[in-house]
């Protein structure tokens, strides 16, 4: 039986191997390991690749979500909302701050925040507005600026799953305030261990932000600020100045999977996801809904697909937030928790390895697939 599995990174890591040892070997020999030319060179590579004048490598994802919301001045008393359909870091770093996050609905066809939600849980109390590019398509931002309107309130990207997204030629680490990526490994721009980066295009923000990742010193053991130890090791940024170079490529690879999967579920009762007009989607994940999503997801496993729910449960109910923000139903996140299935959409995959997920999906739900969809007459690629 095949295996189809969310990930391959062995086979990626065989496209790199030679400069990425030569990229470690590098910093070996120059035995820096905090900071240094490779620290330098990857945030440069980052801000010409975003098209932010301010790139800062840090720790995590989680990690530059938390030290912008510092940098912003995010504490107690504040709130700051965010959509409950995400990943926890996102509403995580909120609560750590001493702050309230305040839970909102997303579209069901986005993923993304929805606009009128987020008009209706402004308050004077709100500090920042999270917006997250869930599986790599960008939230709609003018329409959220505008929901914002004259407000001071900033609008902090969550990017850490669209790396290469834009929005009518604008990339996601853009279009807000400040913006937060991530590069664990699974990624489309994943690393070697955890690692980060900020991007904003506001120069105070962007150095704020450098101050803080270092404990806040302005000097040499003299701390205006408390900050934390947000650093990204050097040895992680040179190896991901080294898979930067390929990954338009990959994002190339993974669109046409999605291009793919769009064509040959048609006739299956499976939602795809939406593009919006103007968006350029890097599909993080490939995320359909569907009835009797739990059965779809235990027969392509037991046919060697590997599938992921992200996310079964809102933020909003999840226990540690109850009385802290959470509480309360959202309808939309509610449903998506019992409907979304995302599919193996990497860029190692095979164009039959797509048809044979397709295929299995058309197997479990009793339709087949048009042989227009699979471009090769009088095939029906089953499973
Ligand atoms: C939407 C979102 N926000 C934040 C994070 C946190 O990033 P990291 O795992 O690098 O801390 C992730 C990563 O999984 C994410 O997907």
């Amino acid at each position: 039986m095949r295996s189809i599995n969310m990930l391959d990174l062995k086979a990626e890591y065989d496209l790199f191997r030679d400069d990425i040892r030569e990229a470690v070997d590098q910093v070996l020999e120059s035995q820096y390991f905090i900071g240094g030319p490779a620290i330098a060179d990857f945030e440069a590579a980052m801000r010409s690749r975003i098209g932010a004048s301010e790139a800062v490598a840090v720790s995590s994802g989680t990690d530059a979500l938390l030290c912008s919301l510092m940098a912003l001045g995010v504490g107690p008393g504040d709130e700051v909302v965010l959509p409950a359909f995400t990943f926890f870091a996102t509403g995580g770093v909120v609560a750590r701050l001493g702050a309230t996050p305040v839970f909102v609905d997303v579209d069901e066809r986005t993923f993304n925040l929805d606009p009128a939600c987020v008009a209706s849980a402004l308050s004077d109390r709100t500090k920042a507005v999270i917006v997250v590019h869930l599986f790599g398509q960008c939230a709609d931002m003018v329409a959220l600026r505008e929901v914002v309107g004259d407000r001071k309130v900033a609008l902090v990207e969550d990017a850490c799953q669209a790396i290469d997204a834009t929005d009518h030629g604008e990339a996601a680490g853009t279009l807000g305030d400040v913006a937060c990526f991530s590069f664990y490994p699974t990624k489309n721009l994943g690393g070697f261990g955890e690692g980060g980066m900020i991007t904003t295009n506001d120069e105070k923000l962007g150095a704020f932000a450098r101050q803080l990742c270092r404990h806040g010193q302005s000097d040499r053991y003299f701390h205006e600020h408390v900050g934390g130890n947000f650093r990204l090791d050097t040895m992680k940024a040179a190896i991901l100045k080294v898979k930067l170079a390929k990954l338009s490529e990959f994002t190339d690879r993974r669109r046409k999977n999605a291009a793919s999967y769009d064509r040959l579920l048609a006739g299956s009762p499976v939602t795809t996801p939406l593009v919006r007009d103007g968006c350029k989607h890097v599909y993080h994940q490939y995320t359909i809904t569907c009835d009797r999503r739990d059965d779809l997801v235990a027969f392509l496993r037991d046919r060697g697909v590997g599938a992921g729910v992200y996310y079964p449960l809102g933020l909003h109910r999840q226990p540690c937030f109850a009385g802290k923000g959470g509480g309360g139903s959202l309808p939309v996140t509610d449903r998506l928790c019992e409907r979304v299935v995302s599919l193996p959409c990497h860029p190692m995959l095979a164009d039959d390895d797509i048809a044979y997920v397709a295929g299995a999906i058309h197997e479990f739900f009793g339709t087949s697939m048009s042989v227009d969809a699979t471009g090769k007459a009088g095939a029906k690629a089953r499973a």
